[in-house]
């Protein structure tokens, strides 16, 4: 069998494009190796010019852990919280009867990562994008391994053992809406330095809209590291921005990438579908 798969560089950063296969189609074992092999080294993959509807978007997922495969997610709308349904998950902000069918919200979104409100967050996220506007939009994606490499030596061994606590309000775009611990939000304890288990580096764990607190330092203190740490790892040189094409297929490992969308023009549609990938042993949990 000859492997014609076309693995380019998008940036110094992280990420690579995929060019030379047609995820419509099953692949075999030696194919998803070299994908899961990318995905670990380049962090970020996007597939551009595929045609996939939700069941090749869900088997795609499944070749990088458990794909989920519905809707467990909560949203609160106009002050009303409600239960999204299993199925298909969409990142939109497009009202159909007046209603969002998208489950995030619309225009900016600050730094995070997915499933840090879990003990086991999301492995992997995936997107794939059906409207685009003309302007705006973008991902942009933090490498946490180069944030974690970059810091002075005095402060990876200060904050080598804290843990934090993150939490997950599924409406709010920004911090300020968040950090006041409502205790019907989701939260979970985690290092904010892990090892990854694939590559074996070291990363900070850790985001603005997501990580509340550190355990283990006092209100005040705590708050002004955080902030340090956030400013830190959303440097330039750690960031890669994403413009959408329709038709890109991107898959993003939520152990050591951070990330955040761009404001775009709000009378423009956007839709990307998504399909989480969690550890294979994780609780069926939002
Ligand atoms: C997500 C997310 C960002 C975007 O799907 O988890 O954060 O650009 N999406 O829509
Ligand atoms: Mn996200």
């Amino acid at each position: 069998m000859t492997l014609t798969i076309d693995i380019e560089p998008l940036s110094s950063v992280l990420g690579a494009s995929v060019r030379g296969i047609d995820l419509q189609k099953a692949i075999d074992k030696k194919t998803k190796e070299v994908l899961n092999r990318a995905f670990v080294d380049f962090s970020f993959l996007c597939f551009p010019d595929q045609t996939l509807n939700a069941k090749d978007q869900l088997r795609f997922a499944n070749f990088f852990g458990r794909g989920d495969g519905g809707v467990r997610i909560t949203r609160r709308d106009s002050g009303q919280r409600r239960t999204g349904k299993r199925g298909v998950m969409f990142v939109s902000n497009i009202r159909k009867d007046g209603k969002p069918i998208g489950v995030l919200p619309d225009g900016e979104m600050q730094f995070h990562t997915d499933g840090a409100h879990r003990e086991s967050p999301y492995r992997a996220t995936t997107l794939y994008a059906i409207k685009i506007p003309s302007k705006g939009g973008d991902t942009l994606f933090a490498n946490l391994y180069k944030a974690y490499e970059a810091l002075p030596e005095k402060t990876k061994n200060r904050i080598e053992k804290l843990v934090t606590t993150c939490v997950y309000d599924y409406e709010a775009q920004d911090r300020s809406e968040t950090v006041a611990a409502d205790p019907i939000l989701p939260h979970a304890q985690h290092r904010l330095v892990k090892t990854h288990p694939a590559s074996g580096q070291k990363s900070l764990y850790l985001s603005r809209l997501m990580t509340q607190k550190i355990n283990e330092i006092e209100p005040d203190e705590g708050e002004e590291l955080l902030m340090a740490l956030f400013d830190h790892a959303e440097q330039p040189e750690f960031i890669y921005a994403h413009k959408w094409n329709v038709n890109d297929l991107v898959i993003w490992d939520n152990r050591c990438l951070n990330h955040a969308r761009t404001d775009f023009p709000a009378n423009e549609e956007r839709m990307l579908r998504r399909y989480t990938v969690s550890e294979p042993n994780a609780p069926e949990t939002t």
